[in-house]
């Protein structure tokens, strides 16, 4: 699952895992996790993100290896926010290669930057499980505060903060428009349009997934629709679109 921060990666990835009966592996949840549990890796990651930057590729890439080895994954995951950059990428090949897997699917959420802060600063998430996730108009709780779920409290994410949101967007939309790029060379990219209402955006992805295969090792080859618009905009021009430089 690709997307810029607030394009409903998270969202999407946890009514796709419930959907269709696959772990939801979200690299953002795993290092506030760690963070939470003030773990030497919680305390790397947490430098980076405060300041709006990515976690580096080592310490992210070490940690998501680690998850993927564990057994509940062996018949694949929904992975959201990572791969985040190339060398990412060209990582999660080799750790899905050894198993005699790939990436079946590549889903991008195309999102306008106006409306990525309008879904940032009206974020709230429950404090206990993060992938309970609302926002102020478009997703309300029925009682303000507290998780529809479990009836925990809700929270504002520190990265949410104004100046946070825009270096998150000016320093990771680059390289993760380099991922997206990887992926459409390799015929898996699919984009979806996510300025649409969510059950719209579900739709479209289960689409997509639907029509995937999974591939053996080696063969980059899908059925999946990849609409090839995100490959044939300009940089420049898609970077404009979503705020980046
Ligand atoms: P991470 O937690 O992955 O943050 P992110 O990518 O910035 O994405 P977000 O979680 O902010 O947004 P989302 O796309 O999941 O949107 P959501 O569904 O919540 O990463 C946090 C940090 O960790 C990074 O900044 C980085 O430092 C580090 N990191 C993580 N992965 C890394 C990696 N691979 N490498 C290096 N560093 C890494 O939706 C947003 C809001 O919009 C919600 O309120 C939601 O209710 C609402 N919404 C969703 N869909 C819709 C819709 N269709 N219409 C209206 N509202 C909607």
């Amino acid at each position: 699952m690709l997307g810029a921060p607030g394009a409903g990666k998270g969202t999407q990835a946890a009514l796709l895992a419930e959907r269709i009966g696959m772990p939801h592996v979200s690299s953002g949840d795993l290092f506030r996790d760690n963070i939470k549990r003030d773990t030497d890796l919680g305390k790397k990651a947490k430098k980076f993100m405060d300041q709006g930057a990515l976690v580096p590729d080592d310490v992210t890439i070490a940690m998501i290896s680690d998850r993927l080895a564990k057994p509940d994954a062996a018949d694949g995951v929904i992975l959201d926010g990572f791969p985040r950059t190339r060398a990412q990428a060209e990582a999660l090949d080799k750790m899905l290669a050894k198993k005699g897997g790939a990436v079946a699917a590549a889903l991008y959420i195309d999102v306008e930057r106006d409306e990525l802060i309008k879904r940032l600063s009206g974020r709230w998430v429950c404090s206990q499980q993060a992938d309970h996730v609302y926002h102020e108009i478009a997703k309300p709780p029925k009682k303000a505060g507290v998780c529809d779920v479990d009836g925990a409290p809700l929270v504002q994410r520190d990265d949410d903060k104004p100046q946070t949101v825009a270096a998150r967007l000016e320093k990771q939309l680059p390289p993760m428009f380099e991922v997206v790029d990887y992926y459409a060379d390799r015929g898996v990219l699919n984009t979806v349009e996510g300025d649409k209402p969510m059950e719209a955006v579900t739709i479209a992805l289960l689409h997509c997934v639907a029509t995937a295969v999974p591939r053996p090792n080696g063969d980059t080859k899908t059925t999946a629709a990849s609409n090839g618009r995100t490959a044939a905009t300009p940089p420049a021009e898609r970077l404009a679109r979503s705020g980046g430089r």
